[in-house]
C-alpha cells in the first residue's frame, strides 16, 4: 500500500483479501493456535519462524490493523497495545532500564506525566521535563550520559502546544538516542512525524483513530531509521544477546526495521501481556476506515469554535494551534498544513468558578474523561485528568485552573456554537 495516498491507506491498508476470502478483516477470536509438531512450535518460541502461538503476545487481527497504522505513518513495523498508556510505557521501557534517563516535554498528557514522573521513577528510570519551547541549548543541557530517549507529543493534550519535531529530533540524534512522539492528537492524517526525523511513534488509538468511543487501545510504530548498532553501548537490550531467546541479538537478527517491535513483542508483551483484544482491533479498524474523512471536519469545527470564542467578552484566552495568531500557529502550519486537531482550550475571565458554571450548562457537549471523539465532549482538567498535579506542575504542563478542554466532534458547527453561547450566558 505504501505508494497510495493516506486516504486509500485508511480504507484499504493492512489487509488484502485473497480469492474468496472475507472482505472485512476476520476477527481471530482465539487465544491459541494449533501446530502439527512440537518442532514447528519450537521454531516460533525460538523466533526462528514467524507465526502465532498465544494471543497474549500476538494475534492476526491485531497485526492486520497494526500493519494499516504502520503504513499510514510510513513505518517498518508496528504493534497494537491494550491502551495508549501501555504503548507509551512499552515504547520507553523497551530501551530504558533501571538506572537510565529520559528527556520529555513537560506539556504531555497528565496520565503519561504520571506514568513517567511517579510510576516509572519507582522502577528506577529518571525523567527530565523540558518546556517544548526551550532553545536547542536548553534542550541539549537536559541530556545525561545515561539518557536513552526523548519523548514529546505532536500536539499536547490538553495544553495544545505543538512540538518542534526537527528541533527535538536533532537534539536526540546528536546524543545518539531516538525521538519518540505520541501522535495521538494529530493522527497520521494531519502529521507524519517520521517525515521530520522522529524515530518511533505511539498512539492512544482510543482517540481519533477509534473515533467513536468504542474501544481503548494503543499502537507503537517504528520508523526503522534509528541505527541501534551505531549506539550499541546505549542499547544492550537490542544489541547484545537475549538469554530468554537463546542468545538472539534483535538488532542483528531483525535488522533496523524490525528489532524494536520484535523485542517489544517478544519480551514486553510476553511478560506484561497488555495486548489489545482482537474485537477491539476490529472496531479500531472500522474507525480507521473513516479517519481521513472525519479529521478535516473535526478541524473545521474546532476552528469555527475558536474563532467564536476569541473575541467573547467572558473568555480570557483561546488556544488552538490552527487559529491564526495562536502561539503555535506557525509551527502547526509547518508540520500540519492541512489541519491540526479538533480540540480547543480556553479560559474564563471569571476564573475556575466561571469554568465550572459553564460546564454545568452545556447541553450538546458532554462532560467526559474522553477527547477526540465523533461526539463533542469537554473536560475541566484541573478537576479531572490533572487533579494530582499541584499548581506549579499544572503551570509547567501549560494548564491553568480555569482551562476548559473542548473536543469538537463532527456535528454541525452552528449547533456547537449555539450550545457554547447558551452556556456562556449563564456565566
Ligand atoms: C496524547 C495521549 N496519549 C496517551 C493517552 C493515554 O491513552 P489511553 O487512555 O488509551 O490509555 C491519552 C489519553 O487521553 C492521550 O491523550
Amino acid at each position: 500500500m505504501s505508494d497510495y495516498k493516506i486516504s486509500t491507506k485508511c480504507v484499504q491498508g493492512g489487509y488484502t483479501p485473497g480469492n474468496g476470502e472475507p472482505r472485512q478483516i476476520p476477527i481471530v477470536q482465539s487465544t491459541t493456535f494449533k501446530y502439527a509438531t512440537s518442532e514447528d512450535m519450537g521454531k516460533l518460541f525460538d523466533l526462528e519462524a514467524s507465526g502465532y502461538f498465544y494471543t497474549r503476545l500476538q494475534n492476526p487481527t491485531n497485526d492486520m490493523v497494526a500493519a494499516k497504522i504502520c503504513d499510514m505513518e510510513g513505518g517498518t513495523a508496528a504493534m497494537l497495545t491494550s491502551s495508549g498508556q501501555a504503548a507509551n510505557f512499552y515504547a520507553i521501557f523497551n530501551i530504558a532500564n533501571c538506572g537510565d534517563h529520559v528527556v520529555a516535554s513537560s506539556t504531555i498528557y497528565g496520565g503519561t506525566y504520571n506514568l513517567f514522573h511517579v510510576t516509572m521513577r519507582k522502577m528506577g528510570i529518571d525523567f527530565t521535563f523540558v518546556s517544548p519551547d526551550c532553545t536547542l541549548e536548553e534542550l541539549n543541557a537536559a541530556f545525561k550520559p545515561n539518557t536513552k530517549a526523548v519523548f514529546g507529543e505532536t500536539i499536547a493534550n490538553p495544553a495544545l502546544t505543538v512540538l518542534d519535531i526537527e528541533k527535538f529530533a536533532k537534539a536526540a540524534h546528536d546524543h545518539g538516542v531516538p525521538l519518540i512522539i505520541d501522535n495521538t492528537f494529530a493522527t497520521p492524517v494531519n502529521c507524519r512525524p517520521f517525515e521530520w526525523g522522529c524515530d518511533i511513534v505511539t498512539h492512544s488509538t482510543t482517540k481519533y483513530m477509534d473515533g467513536h468511543g468504542a474501544g481503548v487501545g494503543g499502537c507503537i510504530v517504528d520508523s526503522g531509521r534509528f541505527d541501534w548498532m551505531a549506539h550499541k553501548e546505549k542499547f544492550p537490550g537490542l544489541c547484545t544477546p537475549d538469554d530468554s531467546y537463546h542468545g538472539i541479538t534483535y538488532a542483528e537478527k531483525f535488522g533496523q526495521g524490525g528489532a524494536f517491535i520484535t523485542k517489544c513483542t517478544a519480551q514486553l508483551m510476553r511478560d506484561f501481556g497488555s495486548i489489545q483484544s482482537p474485537q477491539n482491533a476490529f472496531l479500531l479498524n472500522l474507525g480507521l476506515e473513516s479517519l481521513h474523512v472525519r479529521m478535516p471536519r473535526h478541524c473545521e469545527n474546532a476552528l469555527a469554535v475558536a474563532k467564536y470564542l476569541k473575541d467573547h467578552p467572558k473568555i480570557s484566552f483561546v488556544t488552538y494551534p490552527g487559529l491564526e495568531g495562536d502561539k503555535y500557529y506557525d509551527l502547526a502550519q509547518k508540520y500540519m498544513p492541512n489541519g491540526t486537531c479538533g480540540v480547543v482550550s480556553f479560559g474564563f475571565k471569571g476564573g475556575r468558578a466561571a469554568a465550572e458554571i459553564f460546564m454545568k450548562h452545556l447541553k450538546l457537549a458532554a462532560i467526559e474523561t474522553h477527547v477526540a471523539d465523533a461526539r463533542t465532549c469537554t473536560l475541566h482538567p484541573a478537576s479531572a485528568t490533572h487533579r494530582q498535579m499541584n499548581d506549579q506542575e499544572l503551570a509547567a504542563a501549560g494548564i491553568t485552573p480555569d482551562l476548559v478542554r473542548f473536543s469538537c466532534g463532527i456535528e454541525d458547527a452552528a449547533d456547537l456554537i449555539a450550545d457554547i453561547q447558551q452556556a456562556l450566558e449563564q456565566v
